[in-house]
Parts: C-alpha cells; structure tokens; sequence
C-alpha cells in the first residue's frame, strides 16, 4: 500500500516501535497521530516531533476507546491506517501468590483486548476511506511461549489468530490487514529481561520499523523481520524442541529462587 498522505493512528506511539513507526512515517509524509498513557512522556514527543498529534489514551479501558474514536475522527475525519501497537510485557512469577486474579489480566486488556476494540470502534470510519489499513504488532512469541511471559505470550498468540480472521472477513473490502510479528526488539519494553538475553540477538527498533514498513508497501500481510521468521520456521519443524529451549531461559532465570 502507498504510504504517503495517510492519516495514521498508532497506540502506544511514545516510546520504541511505536515512537520510529511515528518518526518514520512522519518522514515519508503521513499525519500522524499518536497515543499514550502518560502526559508527560506524550508533551516529551510533542516537543520533538511538533508534526504529530498527541492523544492520552489507555487502550486497557473500552470508555476511553469510543471517546478518543470522537475526537480523532471529528478532527481527523481522514484517519486512514490503525497501528495497534501499544503493549506491556511482564515478567510475571505465576507462583507469586501476591498477583490478584485481578492484576494477571493486565497484559489482556492491553495487548489483546485493546486492539479488538480498536478495531470494532474504528471499523465502520475505515470503511468508509477510499483505502484503509489496520496493522497489529504481535510478536514472536506467537509462535512458542516464554515462560516468563506466559500471559504476555498468550495476548500474542491470541491477537496473531484475531489477526488472521480479521484478514479473512475484511478480504472483500478496501482495509488491508496487516500483522507486524516483531522479534526481539532493542527497547524499554525487553529492560526487565536483561541478562536473559543475548543482547546482540536485539533488533534496534529504526531498523525493525524500516522493515515493516517496506512490508506494508509491498503488501506483504504477516511481516517478520530477523530471529522471528527462524522462531516461525524452528516452531513447525521442532516444535517439542523449541519449547524445550525457550523453557531453558525461564527456567534458568528461576534457578536462584526460593518457591
Ligand atoms: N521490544 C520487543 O522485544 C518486542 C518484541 C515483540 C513485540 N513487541 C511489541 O511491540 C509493541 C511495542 O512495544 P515496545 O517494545 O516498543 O515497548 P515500549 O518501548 O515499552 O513502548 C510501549 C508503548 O505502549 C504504550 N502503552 C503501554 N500500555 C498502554 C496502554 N494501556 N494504552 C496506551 N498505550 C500504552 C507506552 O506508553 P505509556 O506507558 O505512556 O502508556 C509506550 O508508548 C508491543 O505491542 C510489544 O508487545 C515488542
């Protein structure tokens, strides 16, 4: 799909993929309109990027979705392309019996939840632009869960399939369904995890972005830059084995801990 004179919302936009998806498609001469939860870190961007439009919004909460949905599209009435990028990824120690039946949700309502219903308010407004776009950012992990992550690797895995079956349904129609399934990715989110990874197996996130959106230009719907095309490939082929060795990294980050 072109990808110039668009009018392109992106959850999450204040921080690693989402902020050089802003920055990047800034450059190639979209409007760009980004959220987040916090103020302050939106006035931050605003101030270094004064061409993109800042919303607070949590993508956790559906009363903020339908009033963020009013006041971008009666601003934006050209609002064009969805990036349903916000995320949180926890490290979350099951057998921790401090986690509320509340709390081990969170990472549903954000990365699951939250996307879908972007999708439901935005949908009828999309329909209506001449071409339209929804990108969803799952992640690697769609494909084998990490054990340190395990609600986070289930959010992925549900939007990976949410994702495919919205492509199906919208085939007919003039909105793209794009999935951007990111590996290893060199930002705040991954800080929790130091020392769990190698970090020269990071992607930066200018070059993920500059990946993705080369996929998005050239139509390509399921888009996997660097490790997670080899997570995909390893997770059909040897699917016991992949597991064992992503469990080997959990388990080896549990070692020292008193259950
Ligand atoms: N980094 C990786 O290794 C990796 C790998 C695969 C997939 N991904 C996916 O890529 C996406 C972006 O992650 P990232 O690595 O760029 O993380 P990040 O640097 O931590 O950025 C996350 C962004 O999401 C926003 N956000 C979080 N919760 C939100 C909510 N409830 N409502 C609205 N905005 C919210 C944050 O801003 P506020 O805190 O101000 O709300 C921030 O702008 C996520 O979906 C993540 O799962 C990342």
């Amino acid at each position: 799909m072109e990808l110039t004179n668009n009018t392109i919302l992106i959850t999450g936009g204040t921080s690693g993929i989402g902020l050089q998806f802003a920055i990047q498609l800034l450059n190639l001469g979209n409007t760009v309109i980004i959220t987040g939860r916090n103020q302050a870190k939106l006035d931050e961007i605003k101030k270094r990027l004064p061409q993109a439009h800042i919303f607070k919004s949590d993508v956790s909460d559906p009363l903020a979705i339908i009033e963020l949905f009013k006041k971008v599209t009666i601003q934006f009435p050209t609002l064009n392309i969805l990036i349903n990028n916000a995320g949180e990824m926890r490290n979350l120690n099951l057998l921790d019996t401090s986690i509320t039946v509340e709390d081990v949700n969170r990472e549903i309502a954000i990365n699951l939840s939250g996307p879908v219903w972007m999708v439901q308010q935005f949908l009828p407004h999309l329909l209506k632009q001449k071409t339209a776009a929804v990108v969803n950012v799952t992640s690697a992990l769609a494909y084998v869960p990490f054990a340190l992550s395990p609600v986070y690797s289930a959010t992925k895995s549900g939007l990976h399939a949410y994702t495919q079956g919205l492509r199906i349904r919208l085939k007919k129609t003039n909105i793209k369904v794009f999935e951007l399934l990111a590996p290893l990715t060199n930002t705040p989110l991954g800080d929790k995890f130091a020392g769990d990874f190698d970090s020269k197996m990071m992607m930066e996130p200018d070059k993920l972005v500059s990946i993705a959106i080369k996929g998005l230009m050239k139509d390509k719907f399921e888009i996997l830059p660097g490790m997670a095309i080899m997570l995909k490939l390893i997770s059909r082929i040897a699917p016991k084995f992949i597991l064992k060795q992503m469990g080997k990294v959990a388990e080896k980050s549990w070692a020292h801990e008193k259950l």
